[in-house]
Parts: C-alpha cells; sequence; structure tokens
C-alpha cells in the first residue's frame, strides 16, 4: 500500500493515474490525493473517497510553468505580467487562480470557470506528474476537514483503505497547504495564508487584498456547522490563553511556541520553535497528529507571531481550534 519513491514506484504511480485511479504523492507543502485532472469520473472518485463537497474546487498540479496554457487561460497581458513577477516562487508552495481551460475537468473545478493551479516544489510530484502526461488534480490527502497529512503514515491513518497507492517521500518540507491566490481578481486577491506570504507577494504585485477560498462560505450555508472546524483533530483543542488553566483535565496535551513556563502542568507537551515559524510550520500537523492520537482529553496550542509564515499557521490553528467555547 505505501511503496518507497522510487523509479519502479513512480512507474506505476503514473500507470494508476493514467487508468483513472487515486495516487497519494509527497508534495513539499502536505501530501496530496491525485487523479487525473482531465477526467471527470477520475476526479469525482478524489471527492468521493474525501467525503468532500463538490462546491469545493480543487488545485491542478502541473510539472512546468510553460505547461500553464494547457490548464489555464493566460492571454491577457496583466496576467501575463503578473505571471511573470510570479515565476520566481514556482515551483513552489504558491497556487494560482485563473481562467480555466475548457478541457480540465468541470468537476476539478467545482463548475467554476476558474481553476486553481501550482508547480510543486518535490522532485516525487513533479516525476509523477510527468510520468503519467497529464495534469493532476490534488486536494490535501486527508478525510474532508480534518489535518492535512505530512507523512505517508498519516494518509494511510486517514485514507489508506480507500485509495490505490500511496507513494512515500518522507516528510513534507513546508509543512502547511500552499498560499492561493486569485489573479482573477483586481487587484489580486490572497485567499488562503502559507509559506509564500503576502509580504512577498505584494513585493512583486503591488497592492494584494485578502479574501477566503471558493466553497467553504457556500459549503457552510448547505451544511452549517461542518466548517466551523477544518483541519481539525478529534481531540478537543483550544487556544492555551483561553483556556482556565486552573482546572487542566488529567491528559491534556499542550503545543508550544518556545519552552512553555509551567511544562509540569501538562501530561505531553510539544515544543515548536517561536523563533524559526519556518520550522514550527514544518513540524506543526505533525504535533496535532501526534497528541490527536494519544488519547488526550483536551490539546491547548499557544498563538504564534501572525507575521510572514506565522499568518498562515494561524489561520490553520483558528479553524482548528474549538470555535464553540473559544469565541
Ligand atoms: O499545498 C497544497 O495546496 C496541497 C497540495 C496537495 O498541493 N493541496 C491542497 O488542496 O491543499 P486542497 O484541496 O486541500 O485546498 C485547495 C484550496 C481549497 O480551499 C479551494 O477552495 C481552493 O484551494 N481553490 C481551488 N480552486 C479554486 C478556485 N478556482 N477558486 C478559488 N479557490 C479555489
Ligand atoms: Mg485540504
Amino acid at each position: 500500500m505505501i511503496l518507497a519513491a522510487t523509479e519502479e514506484n513512480i512507474s506505476k504511480a503514473a500507470a494508476v493515474i493514467r487508468a483513472g485511479g487515486l495516487v497519494a504523492f509527497p508534495t513539499e507543502t502536505v501530501y496530496g490525493l491525485g487523479a487525473n485532472a482531465l477526467s471527470d469520473s477520475a476526479v469525482r472518485s478524489i471527492y468521493a473517497v474525501k467525503e468532500r463537497p463538490r462546491t469545493n474546487p480543487l488545485i491542478v498540479h502541473i510539472s512546468e510553468f510553460s505547461a500553464l496554457s494547457t490548464v489555464a487561460l493566460v492571454d491577457n497581458p496583466t496576467t501575463k505580467q503578473q505571471l511573470d513577477a510570479l515565476k520566481q516562487f514556482w515551483p513552489g508552495p504558491l497556487s494560482v487562480v485563473l481562467p480555466k481551460q475548457p478541457g480540465i475537468s468541470a468537476i476539478a473545478s467545482a463548475g467554476l470557470d476558474t481553476v486553481a493551479v501550482r508547480v510543486p516544489a518535490h522532485p516525487c510530484s513533479l516525476a509523477i506528474i510527468r510520468a503519467s502526461g497529464v495534469p493532476i488534480a490534488a486536494p490535501s490527502a486527508n478525510a474532508f476537514a480534518a489535518i492535512s497529512p505530512t507523512t505517508a503514515q498519516h494518509v494511510a491513518d486517514s485514507l489508506g483503505d480507500k485509495i490505490d497507492l500511496i507513494i512515500d517521500g518522507g516528510p513534507c518540507r513546508v509543512g502547511l497547504e500552499s498560499t492561493v491566490l486569485s489573479l482573477v481578481d483586481s487587484p489580486p486577491r490572497l485567499l488562503r495564508p502559507g509559506a509564500v506570504t503576502k509580504e512577498q507577494l505584494s513585493q512583486v504585485l503591488g497592492e494584494v487584498s485578502s479574501g477566503h477560498v471558493h466553497g467553504e462560505a457556500e459549503t457552510s450555508q448547505l451544511s452549517p456547522g461542518l466548517l466551523k472546524r477544518h483541519y481539525a483533530p478529534r481531540t478537543p483543542l483550544r487556544f492555551r490563553a483561553n483556556f482556565d488553566e486552573s482546572n487542566l483535565p488529567e491528559r491534556t496535551g499542550l503545543i508550544s511556541f518556545g519552552e512553555p513556563d509551567n511544562r509540569t502542568a501538562f501530561y505531553r507537551v510539544l515544543v515548536l520553535p517561536e523563533d524559526d515559524l519556518s520550522e514550527a510550520a514544518r513540524n506543526l500537523f505533525q504535533a496535532l497528529h501526534e497528541l490527536d492520537h494519544a488519547n488526550l482529553d483536551l490539546i491547548l496550542v499557544d498563538r504564534c507571531e501572525e507575521s510572514g509564515i506565522g499568518a498562515a499557521i494561524m489561520d490553520r490553528l483558528n479553524r482548528a481550534v474549538d470555535n464553540d467555547v473559544d469565541q
């Protein structure tokens, strides 16, 4: 089920994709669940396996910048200029939303006339895309609204019995999902913060506004409450600052930025570096997965500085905490 990222297994993965199957594979951000983006039926099975609402579009992965025009319409002069300025971030953790080419499955784009595209910076994903010869639609390889996987084992724990193949390329280097930037809005709109930061984008594009990714508002209307907690563990998760520590359950875990003051009050403590937020981002989902499997009654987590990649960390934490009790 989990196969090492050898040349032979990459060929196997590509064959599965070409045959309309599903392959989980590593990217530099998180593990993706890939299918042929040109095939409605292949893409449909991604939604089925993840139990993801069909209103939430997928990111299409290509192996090089020059293949962009096979997926999206890039003739507009302003778009061309913007893409040129963004080239430096590709391959990398940046997805851009552009007008869609008709060949891309309408299921992948949730019926929108736009598509999110990226070139991942991971040799394994690039090799699979090249060998399969098609663009690959891939959401994070986790069940809907659960924590994204940053190791092959996380994928196996969440979806293992439902997919054809998992390629193991080791732990993901970035650890948070890609930045999503819409170029169909003017000024460009940051839909999801990530490792390519708003500060970096503004530097090359000028003004960048903020928004939210397509599908979330609609979906929360369709199924109220469902999306209050996204990226959520099963164990209750709360911000430490909002919690009365005089009355902690016996099995309370803590994810702390920097060494915590009263370590002994907690059953398990995982420390993320507060002075290196890229390293913290790399280990954040692993920490959430680990504590979620430690049979705890409660997990507390610190907030971190919201600049640079800290904005992406806080975005994921804000969605992961139990908002009912935290507001
Ligand atoms: O790092 C990543 O982006 C990972 C790896 C596998 O590449 N993929 C990922 O996919 O995080 P997913 O499906 O979990 O998140 C895709 C996000 C969703 O929030 C979706 O709403 C947004 O991108 N999105 C996709 N297409 C869009 C579109 N046409 N317009 C606006 N938002 C879009
Ligand atoms: Mg996801």
